[in-house]
């Protein structure tokens, strides 16, 4: 085997979930990749705080360019603009190839650590940015990049949800639903940026630029968050039948005037009737529809936030990465399959 060394850059609920399941399946994920991924650290503020997800100590450093430099993949978890920004650029000019959940950095640098990773050759995924665990990024960039998405409609954020669900179906109120949603680790360091609905503009401009081939200002995206929303409001729509969620709207559209095709994306509260299929996405999970001129409408659904469903999503842009690292380029090469027998159906029994 080769050996791709990763460097996790933040233990915290998703990082730190990421680097068990690193070390509890390295053995399966180095034969699906055909190289053996080693954890070489993970970047923390604190080595010596208590963690819930018991792992090595031996691994936690705050010695940022060591463990970038060392490494040939590197993982960024820690969230925020800076240092997180600069440690990616370090990454990229290093020669690794990097994975991000960070949408508050690509919404807002995502063309200048493209353009950086364009011109060394290096790789920067990002599918756990945009709803948690759900695969989206990659089926808009990817499966549907022959296609012409003309809409999309989502609930993009997890706490949110969380939020406006338990006030619709246990009557809390939106501070006691934000301190739970904050406990499971749904909510980001500043939650501000859940109830604000900013995170959510941020995962729009992300959506929209993939679906519609075009750079998605997050100053352009309209938004509104969840914060002068009311039990009374949810308990009249309630009786007029409807639920209220936050939803991301990306649309092609023409200028009435000018007659010159475009693209909106906005964010607001808006009233879900109890019969859309979006107004049974309950708790921290999320649900994108996707409509397009060939393939229709699509509907990805799942667990929006959360660590360890977030870190299923990072670690798929880890094989990914490392296989095509193996293979010395872009392409996704045969993966080593694991030798599983197939069953007699007859005497197939559940684990
Ligand atoms: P978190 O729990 O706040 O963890 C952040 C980690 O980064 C902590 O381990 C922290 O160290 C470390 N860190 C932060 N700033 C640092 C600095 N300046 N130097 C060194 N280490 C630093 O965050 P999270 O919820 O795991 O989220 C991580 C990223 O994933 C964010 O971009 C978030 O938007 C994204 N995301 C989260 C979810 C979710 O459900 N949580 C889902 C999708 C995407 P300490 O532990 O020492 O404080
Ligand atoms: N805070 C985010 C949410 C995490 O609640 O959706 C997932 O991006």
């Amino acid at each position: 085997y080769r050996n791709l060394r990763v460097a996790l850059l933040g233990g915290g609920s998703v990082g730190a979930q990421v680097a068990r399941l690193l070390l509890d399946n390295s053995e399966e994920l180095a034969n699906r990749v055909g190289a053996s991924l080693e954890l070489v650290g993970i970047l923390v503020r604190d080595v010596d705080a208590e963690r819930t997800v018991d792992l090595p100590r031996d691994l936690f450093t705050t010695d940022a360019e060591t463990l970038i430099l060392g490494a040939d993949v590197v993982i960024e978890l820690m969230g925020g603009i800076e240092p997180a920004r600069s440690h990616i650029l370090m990454a990229i000019n290093s020669g690794a190839d990097v994975v991000t959940a960070n949408k508050a950095l690509l919404a807002t640098h995502g063309p200048e650590l493209f353009a950086a990773a364009d011109q060394v050759g290096a790789q920067l995924t990002y599918e756990a940015a945009v709803a948690g665990a759900i695969p989206i990024v990659r089926p808009l960039g990817e499966s549907l990049g022959g296609d012409q998405v003309n809409r999309i409609l989502g609930i993009v954020n997890g706490t949110t949800n969380y939020i406006l669900d338990r006030m619709d179906t246990e009557g809390d109120t939106l501070e006691e639903a934000l301190r739970l949603a904050t406990e499971l680790g749904y909510a980001e360091a500043d939650p501000t940026a859940d109830i604000g609905g900013y995170d959510a503009a941020q995962k729009a401009a992300i959506l929209a630029s993939l679906a519609f081939h075009t750079t998605v200002p997050l100053a352009s995206v309209y938004r509104e968050g969840i914060t002068a929303v009311t039990p009374a409001q949810i308990e009249s729509a309630r009786k007029a039948g409807y639920v209220v969620k936050l939803l991301a709207i990306c649309e092609r559209l023409v200028d009435a005037e000018t007659g010159q095709e475009g693209v909106s994306a906005r964010v607001y509260p808006a009233m879900v009737p109890r019969s859309h299929p979006l107004a049974s996405v309950h708790g921290a999970n999320n649900a994108v529809f996707v409509e397009a001129e060939a393939a229709g409408s699509l509907m990805f659904y799942g667990a929006g936030a959360g660590g360890v469903e977030t870190a299923s999503a990072v670690l798929g842009d880890l094989v990914s990465l490392a296989r095509r690292h193996i293979a010395g380029g872009p392409g996704v090469p045969a993966s080593k399959h694991a030798d599983l027998p197939i069953l007699d159906i007859g005497r197939i029994v559940t684990r």
